[in-house]
């Protein structure tokens, strides 16, 4: 029996249903490729209601290719503060620069052209082609590979490059006319009915009569995954300088996690009292009380950050930082939120 064959009936349970229930998002006002690359980049990683603000600023700020290909990097790292994960930006610019150069300003077309961009894979060239131009290109996320596992009841695990190769391959042969609508529909439904973490909502859901998942009862236990890598513990002791209502910033290099970024000075290890203040003096500045020590953590893709946070007071603003007031760094400074976890507003 082919593996696959359930999937020839989705496009018809699944447009009227999106027609019914898809949800109102702002990247769902209008299909020009610019909003909709930009969305795709963005929900990566992070989650939608999450993403509407930053969404509706980013295009506010920059409305075109040809203003984000301008923007100098600091607006750029700005904008993006919070959402995480910065390489996004970074190769978000670096793609508008060659949409100028290379393609006079407009937008490429072709899914091989699209591809072709820095920091656009499979996935976002499958969004943006059939989203934005209407093409059969399926466009496979985590949420995409939930639903069709559980349709066809199949536990390769979904890490395996290979498999989401397969799925690719089959979706496309049976993309309807209305291929972006279908690709939305299929993210909402991996997003919603059939989402992550809690049991799908096979009662409601349109895929029900043909989703062996459902008739076997193994969808609430797929998709299987690989056994997870563990991630490398980093301690570091965050160092919140200040003097005369400043605390001390440094920009963190060019190269690397958080690159470009600023951040507290810090250094490897948790250290005790008397090694924070030889620390202090190390930096060229003369500790005059530690007033706080609380403990943080902030996990990335492959690396947890266990942080000790000491604020202490100095008595002159020197150690060749940059002192920034607490406005200032709210408002102009681009802070990691691994970082912004130390702020006076966000420690309760
Ligand atoms: N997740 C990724 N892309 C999405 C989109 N276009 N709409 C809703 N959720 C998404």
């Amino acid at each position: 029996m082919e593996k696959y064959r359930e999937l020839a009936f989705l496009p018809d349970a699944l447009l009227p249903w999106y027609d019914k229930n898809r949800r109102n998002l702002p990247w769902r006002q209008d299909t020009d490729p610019y909003h909709i690359w930009v969305s795709e980049i963005m929900l990566q990683q992070t989650r939608v209601e999450a993403v509407k603000g930053y969404y509706a600023r980013f295009l506010e700020k920059l409305p075109t290719v040809s203003a984000l290909a301008e923007c100098d990097d600091d607006s750029l790292h700005k904008l993006w503060e919070g959402l995480g994960y910065y390489s996004r930006v970074r190769n978000l610019k670096k793609a508008a620069q060659q949409i100028m150069d290379k393609h006079i300003g407009v937008f490429p077309d072709t899914y091989e052209q699209v591809l072709a961009l820095p920091g656009i894979g499979a996935y976002t060239a499958g969004a943006i082609c059939s989203i934005a131009f209407n093409q059969p290109t399926p466009a496979v996320d985590g949420n995409v590979l939930r639903v069709i596992t559980r349709i066809t009841d199949d536990d390769t695990p979904i890490d395996l490059p290979a498999y989401k190769n397969t799925v690719q391959q089959k979706l496309k042969e049976i993309y309807p006319d209305r291929a972006g609508d279908f690709t939305q529909a299929l993210m909402e439904l991996g997003a919603t009915v059939c989402g992550p973490n809690r049991q799908p909502d096979c009662e409601n859901c349109p895929c029900k009569a043909f989703c062996l998942g459902f008739a076997r009862e193994t969808a609430a236990h797929l998709p299987v995954r690989l056994p997870k890598r563990q991630r490398r513990i980093e301690e570091k002791t965050v160092f919140l300088l200040s003097c005369d209502g400043r605390l001390a910033l440094e920009a963190r290099g060019d190269k690397g996690l958080l690159a470009g970024l600023w951040q507290f000075p810090n250094v490897p290890g948790k250290l005790d009292t008397p090694a924070v203040l030889k620390q202090v003096e190390a930096f060229g500045l003369k500790p005059k009380e530690i007033l706080l020590q609380v403990e943080r953590k902030h996990i990335f893709t492959h690396i947890e950050w266990h942080m000790r946070g000491v604020y202490v007071e100095v008595q002159s603003c020197g150690g060749g930082f940059n002192w920034m007031s607490e406005y200032e760094i709210r408002e102009l400074a681009a802070l990691p939120t691994a970082f912004r976890l130390f702020l006076p507003q966000e420690q309760l």
